[in-house]
């Protein structure tokens, strides 16, 4: 059989000769014996250097040692395009080079690992709610009102209406279609201007977002706990092999079951200033207390219960105490920290009108909104599971830039 792709590694005896080839499917070994062909086929072979594209041509037998149980016994070899001197070769890099190469950095094989099991995630993500007869419905990215906090906003002249904000979330709408839907989400990529170089923000990044309708907070974690334990087993039971070569140690991950452990932000508060933190009551959880209140569970944790003052205004109001709202975040363990953000939304008109007030949001963006509670108000939920910060958990990546094909930072627009 013939194959096309790309010289990975080569290395070679005076007798023997050995190439890995990269073929997006997968990785192939190339074996050439000097004494069994062509010296013009030798010649061309070990001339090979690598991320030069190639087809070549020899007998596949089995062989316990290859990379996927085959390798390919060489009888030809044809160059189809050169590549001198590949800038990113094995040997150490520092992370702004490859940054800046990482439109080549992608065909490393530890990228090639991430992309694929990002890939998972995505599919697993789609066939959760599609099995569960959700309906997807595409929000706009283009937007006239701040979905989450004015503090983070990409904004565009829109013709003669004015500023456009890009999505923060696809959120305010998701509520819009729950009430013609029942159960819907949304799936796309949202933007923030983070002015933060944190190892867990990005300015754009993908994010799916459940809405259901008459789902209270409670159920709204049941859904949550559910939904990160399909994407965990679906990554551990199909991609296997990309997080043995990411070196994932995955007894962490195999404990990823339902139910995950609860704590209330009251507890959550006294638990961290007895590990030692100085968050105030009041304050939203930093990534350090994340870390240091995640490690004392063994599996992912559900903080709920957020005082009003540190969350969105959307949020429902705790019934018995109007200090709080019916919030939570999901933290994953082993120091990765908030993928999800939820929430009960706020369905009584007025005190939604009040909040908005109170936020200083100019409210003629949000009278469509504020309509959902005036026609056939309804308790609802939903929430938003970060796709980079998941697969950078899974992956056990330390920087979500890594998560994703081009990351888009603070610092960063090309490539
Ligand atoms: O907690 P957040 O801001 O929640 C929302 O946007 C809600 N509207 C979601 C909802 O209820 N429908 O963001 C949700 C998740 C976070 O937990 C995190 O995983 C991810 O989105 N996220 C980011 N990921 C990368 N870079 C950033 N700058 C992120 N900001 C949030
Ligand atoms: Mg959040």
């Amino acid at each position: 059989m013939t194959v096309r792709g790309w010289v990975q590694t080569t290395r070679s005896s005076g007798k023997i000769a050995f190439v890995v080839l990269r073929d997006g499917t997968g990785y192939l070994q190339c074996v050439l014996s000097k004494a069994e062909v062509d010296e013009a086929v030798w010649e061309a072979l070990r001339q090979l250097t690598q991320e030069a594209s190639v087809a070549v041509t020899g007998t596949v037998r089995a062989d316990e040692r290859s990379p996927g149980g085959v390798e390919l016994g060489v009888t030809g070899v044809t160059l189809l395009g050169a590549s001198v001197d590949f800038p990113v070769t094995p040997k150490e890099h520092g992370t702004a080079y490859l940054l800046e190469h990482r439109h080549l950095w992608l065909r490393s094989r530890r990228q090639v690992a991430i992309m694929r099991v990002r890939h998972e995630v995505v599919q697993a993500i789609r066939d959760f709610f599609y099995e569960r007869d959700f309906i997807l419905v595409d929000t706009p990215i283009l937007t006239g009102s701040i979905g989450e906090t004015a503090g983070t906003l990409f904004e565009t002249e829109y013709f003669d209406l004015g500023t456009a904000y890009l999505a923060q979330t696809g959120q305010l709408y998701n509520e819009a279609a729950a009430a013609a839907l029942g159960k819907v989400y949304c799936f796309g990529p949202t933007f923030r201007a983070e002015k933060s170089k944190t190892r867990r923000h990005l300015t754009e990044f993908w994010m799916v977002e459940p809405e259901m309708a008459w789902y209270d907070s409670d159920d709204n974690m049941r859904l949550q706990e559910d939904f990160v334990s399909y994407i965990v087993a679906r990554c551990l039971d199909r991609r296997a092999a990309e997080l043995r070569e990411l070196e994932r140690d995955i007894t962490p991950l195999e404990r990823v079951t339902p139910p995950f452990h609860r704590i209330s932000y009251d507890d959550a508060v006294a638990k961290l200033q007895t590990l030692g933190s100085d968050l105030r009551w009041g304050k939203d959880l930093g990534a350090d207390d994340e870390t240091l209140l995640a490690n004392t569970f063994d599996r992912p944790v559900f903080v709920y219960n957020y005082p009003k003052a540190a969350k969105a205004f959307y949020m429902k109001e705790h019934p018995d105490d109007p200090r709080l709202v019916l919030a939570n975040d999901c933290l994953a363990p082993e120091g990765f920290g908030e993928i999800i953000g939820g929430s009960q939304r706020e369905d009584d008109h007025d005190r939604l009108l009040a909040r908005i007030k109170q936020e200083n949001l100019p409210l003629e963006a949000y009278g469509w909104y504020l309509d959902l509670r005036k026609y056939g108000s309804f308790v609802h939920s939903g929430f938003g599971l970060g796709v980079e910060r998941t697969v950078a958990w899974i992956c056990g990546i330390p920087h979500i830039r890594e998560a994703i094909a081009f990351p888009r930072m603070l610092t960063r627009l090309y490539p």
